[in-house]
């Protein structure tokens, strides 16, 4: 077997997988997420290894050779997410996370002194979520802190530390932290320089199939496996996601539809100019890239919709009608900037809007034009990867809850002018780390082999040409509501 570990951000994830590629058993155990502060987002380090044990101990209980058979570990992990420990590798503070948005003054700072110099290394640009402004945020704030910093990790990486004695990071996940020349692949000196972080606190840069070490007798302390087990450094997770998906190559695009959204293309050289629009990180795959820009609100806007205007409803129930309501919902237009928005406007001031109420819409109305915002928002990093960089899909895999649904199937493959499959059975990024064990163990002759064994797919939904057509005008009116509300939104909060 190998075990495919995922951990996010509400729980982690194990994934067992044998070698036909076929899923023997998964257990999750979930942990806690603090907000000592507005906008502040931290988890302890320690919660994530506590878990990861739970997690072995249930799948040696469900899965009777468990400790017999497995040989091989990675890893997906929520990415970007800052772990400090001292030099006796202990915790200094508590992870500050991706979703922690305390440091827009150090995203403006690097944007005005260094905004060129970042991109040319990087090719992304400071977000709040990043690693590099959480780094000066606890330069700035907590100096008593960062003076005792000798080791600077993401989570998966302090998981495998305690898993293997080892320390590293995957090019994947050092992508995200701001920190990497994605294209040489190495810690980037001059970044380092300027912002006085020491080199020595960075763990050595890997391949994601990379073989780290072997899984320590007593970090398991219940279970003794019987073969040796080997660590794969594993990836972020929407490396992770994309692989397990089956997206490697150009002709292939994800969307991924949770909380927030992701779309996510296959980039082979990394060299696509998108001036920090997009993301552009180092995939699992060697040698690989992606891009992929963010819908904030995505299945929140659903979920916000849902719990406020039909929270009696399921959201089976609720979207049961929509498909009897006309492409368009008759003239109705929902931006999902509930939260503001990340891509493509980078904007946390915009907020959402419905133009075009009418008196004959109804629930249902409301209820498909949520979905089709939801789809636009997405439509638009499509569309920048189309105009920057030549971009078009012969296929688009949807993961998540645009997956669940016939309908928005249909929509997205109407929106996007694509086929869009979804997965036969979803297993999310665990999957993709558990590829990653499988190929680092040599299970298979190739990256095609292993997603042709290990990832199925359903049929293809087809775009409609006469929807197509339709979902095109209404796509250039949704692109002008936020030039259009950006400055009413911006009056309102203000009032
Ligand atoms: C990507 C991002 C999130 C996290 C979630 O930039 O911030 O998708 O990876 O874990």
């Amino acid at each position: 077997y190998v075990l495919g570990i995922d951990l996010g951000t509400s729980s982690l994830k194990g994934l067992l997988m044998n070698q036909q590629g076929e899923i023997v058993a998964t257990a999750s155990s979930n942990y806690d997420l603090h907000h000592p502060a507005p906008g502040f987002s931290e988890q302890n380090p320690e919660d994530w290894y506590t878990a990861c044990v739970a997690v072995m101990e249930k799948l040696n209980i469900t899965v009777t050779d468990f400790k017999e058979q497995l040989e091989g570990i990675s890893f997906s992990g929520q990415m970007h997410s800052l772990v400090l420990l001292d030099e006796d590798l202990n915790v200094l503070r508590p992870a500050i996370l991706w979703n922690d948005v305390r440091t827009t003054a150090e995203c403006e700072f690097i944007m005005s002194t260094y905004s060129n110099e970042l991109y040319a290394i990087t090719k992304n640009r400071a977000l709040e979520g990043f690693t590099l402004p959480k780094v000066l945020w606890v330069q700035k704030h907590e100096p008593d802190i960062w003076q005792k910093v000798a080791h600077l990790l993401l989570p998966k990486d302090y998981l495998r530390l305690k898993l293997t004695g080892q320390l590293n990071m995957d090019y994947a996940d050092a992508a995200g932290t701001l920190l990497f020349d994605i294209n040489a692949k190495q810690w980037s000196q001059s970044i380092l320089d300027q912002f006085q972080i020491p080199i020595n606190i960075l763990p050595t840069a890997v391949e994601s199939i990379a073989y780290v070490g072997d899984l320590l007798a007593d970090s398991v302390p219940n279970i003794t496996f019987e073969k040796t087990v080997k660590v794969f450094a594993g990836g972020a997770d929407n490396a992770c996601a994309a692989l397990g998906a089956g997206v490697m190559d150009e002709t292939v695009g994800m969307s991924s539809i949770g909380t927030s959204g992701v779309f996510l293309a296959y980039e082979q050289n990394g060299q696509s100019d998108y001036q920090g629009k997009l993301h552009l990180f180092n995939h699992t795959i060697p040698n690989s890239y992606y891009s992929m820009g963010v819908t904030l609100a995505a299945g929140h806007s659903l979920s916000w919709f849902k719990e406020t205007f039909a929270a009696d409803l399921s959201f089976d129930e609720l979207l049961e009608d929509i498909a009897d309501v006309p492409i368009g919902s008759k003239g109705l237009l929902f931006t999902p900037y509930i939260s503001g928005e990340r891509t493509p406007h980078i904007d946390s001031t915009i907020r959402g809007s419905f133009i075009g109420i009418d008196a004959s819409h109804s629930l249902k109305h409301f209820t498909r034009s949520v979905i089709e915002g939801i789809t636009f928002s997405l439509k638009d990093v499509q569309m920048l990867m189309t105009e920057a960089a030549n971009k078009s899909f012969e296929k688009i895999i949807s993961v998540g809850g645009g997956a669940q649904n016939p309908t928005w199937l249909q929509i997205q493959a109407d929106v996007f002018n694509a086929p869009v499959v979804a997965l036969k059975s979803e297993q999310g990024p665990g999957l993709g780390a558990a590829m990653i064990a499988t190929l680092g163990l040599g299970w298979f002759p190739s990256v095609e082999a292993c997603v042709t064994q290990c990832v199925t797919y359903k049929n293809p939904v087809n775009p409609i040409p006469e929807n197509v057509n339709k979902y095109q005008q209404i796509y250039a009116v949704y692109k002008t509501v936020y030039t259009n509300t950006k400055e009413l939104s911006r009056q309102l909060s203000h009032l």
